[in-house]
């Protein structure tokens, strides 16, 4: 039997340590990728830290390859041996090892694999799985939109509620932690679906979330954020009757509520990235859902299947959609500790890889 290096968390709070494992073979609708590419994501250094999700050790973690397909498994016709690909991995639901980012080799499903164009590179294509799933079960799953093409406008209509002032004027929706790559890819996504966008992030980037799609930046730091954030969508004419809280700590929450309250929408809808904090109060008017990207592949395949399979290598190839910037860290598989202690202690814009 094969064998291949793996990056395996040995218990709870431990360091990731390297040792061989047996290499998987595909299943029915499930592709073996030899993975070039690995992103680490704040779920990874939590799950070390408090065990979230883990029933036995040791576990790989990580839910974001890019590499080439070693072998494709029965009924998968899109993908074959010595494609270029990027997947989300979903060890983190179906608890499977074979499942998991962090080793040589990684069984992911079909419906999570998108085709990575000729033009962009493994490590551009390690930012996206995980940041490009959430933003989708953001937008299309917690808020419901319609799922778009491209450039077409949503109206207050089409998501149940109606606009007060003018019917016609495209929906507002807010993203808090317009930086993070979640936010970075729920600007990008929303700003195909017509949204009018308005994010809060760090002054130093919001020329380049401007670039994708952003039409007003606030910086979250600033003491009149909400303020400036009602006010500008008060000149454009446009009613923030969405947001995505990319961030999702009290403080921001606290803040992205205050905006949507204030707001003069009449349906209000917020999707968080964290579970609801107990110190902040639920509130009222406004229809509130926990983001669970975990769900993408399984619940929702068909929001799976929309975005990897048919829109995402399309909009990739066309510049459509653009990667986050990255950092790769040293160390191959080896480096993946230090990859999720810089994690932990915050990264500004930018995704952490390492090269396998
Ligand atoms: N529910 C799910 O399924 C799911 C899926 C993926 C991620 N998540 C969670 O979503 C969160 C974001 O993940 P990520 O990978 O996108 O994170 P990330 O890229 O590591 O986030 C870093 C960014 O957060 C921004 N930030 C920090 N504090 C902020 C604040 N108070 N207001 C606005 N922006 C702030 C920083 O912005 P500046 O650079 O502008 O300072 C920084 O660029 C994490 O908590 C993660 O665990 C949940």
């Amino acid at each position: 039997m094969a064998e291949h290096v793996a990056a395996l968390l040995p218990a709870v709070r431990s360091d990731l340590a390297l040792d061989n494992r047996q290499s998987p073979s595909p299943g029915p609708g499930e592709i073996l990728i030899r993975n070039h590419v690995i992103a680490v994501n704040p779920i990874d250094w939590k799950r070390q830290a408090s065990g979230f999700m883990i029933s036995s050790y040791p576990v790989v973690l990580g839910a974001d390859v890019c590499g080439v397909v070693a072998e494709a498994g029965s009924s998968v016709t899109a993908f074959k041996s010595g494609d270029r690909v990027l997947a989300v991995a979903h060890s983190f639901c179906s608890g499977n090892n074979d499942h998991g980012a962090f080793q040589e080799y990684t069984v992911v499903k079909a419906t999570a694999t998108v085709a990575l164009p000729r033009e962009m590179s493994f490590q551009q294509g390690a930012t996206l799985p995980t940041a490009a799933g959430t933003a989708t079960m953001a937008l299309f799953d917690v808020l419901d939109l319609p799922q778009v093409t491209t450039g077409e406008t949503i109206h207050a209509s089409q998501v149940g509620g109606t606009a007060n002032s003018s019917e016609s004027s495209p929906l507002g929706i807010l993203v808090w932690g317009g930086a993070s790559t979640v936010g970075f890819l729920t600007i990008q996504l929303a700003r195909l679906a017509g949204l009018t966008i308005y994010a809060a992030a760090s002054e130093h980037h919001h020329d380049h979330l401007r670039s994708v799609g952003a039409s007003m930046l606030v910086d979250y730091h600033s003491p009149t954020a909400v303020d400036d954030l009602l006010a500008g969508a008060e000149r454009a004419g446009s009613q923030i009757a969405l947001a995505v809280d990319a961030i999702s700590t009290a403080e921001t929450l606290a803040s992205v509520v205050q905006v949507l309250s204030k707001s003069t929408a009449v349906t209000k809808k917020l999707a968080h990235t964290s579970p609801w904090p107990k110190s902040v109060p639920h509130p009222e008017g406004i229809e509130t859902g926990a983001i669970r990207g975990d769900d993408f592949s399984h619940r929702r395949e068909d929001l799976s299947i929309w975005l990897c399979n048919l829109s995402l290598p399309k909009w990739l190839a066309e510049g459509v959609i653009i990667p986050p910037a990255y950092r790769v860290i040293d160390g191959g598989l080896g480096g993946l500790q230090n990859a999720l202690n810089e994690l932990k202690k915050g990264v500004s814009g930018e995704k952490l890889l390492v090269e396998v």
